[in-house]
């Protein structure tokens, strides 16, 4: 038997034979990017789908170019080229952060290792190593010594995970029809997506009102807790969210606490966003009430500057986590947990998972934890003047002040028939600067309106480039309401 593809492909395996090849792959990797982020004037390029598909389509992957050079001069124009840069200033769309070098070498470093966080036999440190990352979270968030939770893949994931944690504790004798899940109307869609997966019925979640900052309201909470316990319905959990996506809300934590603790129902904090809080100094106290949660998700890949993914889920009590337990007798058989050897996958959804919690421990260790706290803390003083910036400025309105770092207002013309348009003369504006590349921007509806939204996670963003950004948003929208734009569907 001959292998004449495998013997051209044996130098591309890493090992101790290929690492001049390895380091010269990295470096020509690395000086790419780096090209492209010195170039890059702005976040992006405002490529079109139509106009790039054809280009990835075109590619052959049969065809091997055999040459790391060549597949990176193929990927600039695939990819580098037209990629939405989250490092630039004027990026102001989604939760989407800039990253540290300290993440970035750990993400080299773990892709290279190649450790799987399931069992020990295939982490051995990193298992450590997570685990004493979540210590340290728990620590943060002010749990006892009981706690303990998991990476996962992102804040979806970790609100599965507690919402599975949640029904099973709950379940005893409740029919799954009969569970419910009580979030905000501001709450994210994942806890939706959840329920639907855990097998609950289309009525699941309810969503209860929120006050005029976007917070939950207790009462309103009460009442719907009220009124499930009359209809003989089992709330299996209530997701409080600390920092909503839009408005960056954070829910009144001990009020829905003791409303919990009443009831007795599982409280999930929904922290994807807000979890940068827990080390800034200066705003710690924002997330209080947050120790008194059954379950807790954090997304570093949102506002602790990680790459994605890095994310966790956080339990109050360890032992719930035996919920999502399975032992195969190949990979975690019972025995070894008997035998004191430390196995995340008993804690875990996924099997086979990446040691992102690398990431957040170079990190901390080489930065630590108070920079990482007031790059955050910059984040939300200059969301604060952004806020301040919009409110006096005559062409725009805004919702809400966030106590994080979004801000959503929307352009309204002069009087005239222009108002009628001011929906489409905001959608308008978003697309318009999203092609132009200038700035990207997100969208978001409001009481059936829309709006325009940044979300600011770069301290690098200063209060000249949201000045910059809001002249370009109204230059776009006061064109389309004076030449009346076709607008190309932008919903
Ligand atoms: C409040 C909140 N929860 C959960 C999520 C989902 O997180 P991920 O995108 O990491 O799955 C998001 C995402 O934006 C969020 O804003």
């Amino acid at each position: 038997m001959t292998y004449p593809h495998a013997e051209a492909a044996r130098p591309y395996l890493f090992n101790d034979r290929t690492l001049e090849d390895y380091r010269a792959a990295m470096a020509a990797g690395t000086g790419r990017v780096a090209d492209r982020i010195r170039r890059a004037d702005r976040p992006f390029s405002g490529v079109s789908p139509e106009r790039l598909a054809p280009e990835i389509a075109a590619i052959d992957l049969e065809r091997p170019l055999h040459d790391h050079a060549a597949a990176l001069d193929e990927l600039e124009r695939v990819y580098l080229r037209d990629a939405v840069y989250f490092h630039h200033p004027r990026y102001l769309a989604h939760l989407n952060c800039p990253v540290v070098i300290p993440a970035l070498l750990g993400e080299a470093v773990l892709s290279a290792v190649n450790s799987s966080l399931d069992t020990w036999d295939q982490s051995a440190g990193g298992t450590l190593i997570e685990r004493r990352l979540i210590e340290w979270t728990a620590g943060r968030i002010g749990f006892g010594p009981a706690a303990d939770g998991v990476f996962t893949s992102g804040g979806s994931q970790s609100n599965l995970h507690a919402l599975l944690l949640a029904r099973e504790e709950a379940r005893a004798g409740a029919s799954l029809a009969r569970l419910r899940v009580i979030t905000s109307e501001a709450g994210h869609f994942s806890v939706r997506k959840a329920a639907n997966l855990l097998g609950l019925g289309p009525d699941a979640v309810v969503t209860v009102e929120t006050d005029a900052d976007r917070r939950m309201r207790p009462a309103a909470l009460a009442r719907e807790l009220d009124r499930c316990r009359r209809a003989g319905l089992v709330v299996m959990a209530v997701v409080a969210t600390a920092g909503t996506t839009d408005f960056g809300s954070i829910d009144p934590l001990p009020e829905i606490a003791s409303l919990c603790e009443t009831a007795g129902v599982w409280l999930h904090v929904d922290a994807a966003y807000g979890c940068g809080l827990l080390v800034s100094r200066r705003r710690r106290h924002l997330l209080d009430g947050v120790e008194r949660a059954d379950s807790v998700t954090v997304d570093f890949h949102k506002s602790f500057f990680q790459p994605v993914s890095s994310s966790a889920v956080l339990v109050r009590d360890g032992a719930t986590l035996r919920h999502a337990a399975h032992h195969a007798d190949y990979l975690n058989p019972r025995r070894m947990a008997e035998r004191g050897i430390p196995n995340q996958v008993d804690k875990s959804l996924q099997t086979t998972r990446r040691f992102d919690a690398l990431k957040l421990w170079l990190t901390l260790r080489v930065m630590g934890p108070d920079a990482v706290g007031e790059l955050f803390d910059e984040v939300v003083d200059r969301a604060a003047a952004s806020y301040a910036l919009v409110a006096a400025d005559p062409r725009f309105e805004v919702v809400t002040r966030s106590p994080l770092s979004t801000l959503v207002f929307r352009y309204v013309p002069p009087e005239g028939p222009g108002r009628k348009l001011a929906d489409d003369a905001n959608l308008y504006a978003r697309e318009a600067l999203a092609a132009s590349g200038e700035a990207v921007v997100a969208g978001t509806t409001v009481d059936g309106r829309h709006y325009l939204k940044f979300t600011l996670l770069n301290p690098e963003t200063t209060l000249d480039d949201i000045a910059h950004v809001l002249d370009l948003l109204a230059g776009h929208a006061q064109r389309y309401v004076d030449d009346l734009v076709p607008l190309a569907d932008p919903r």
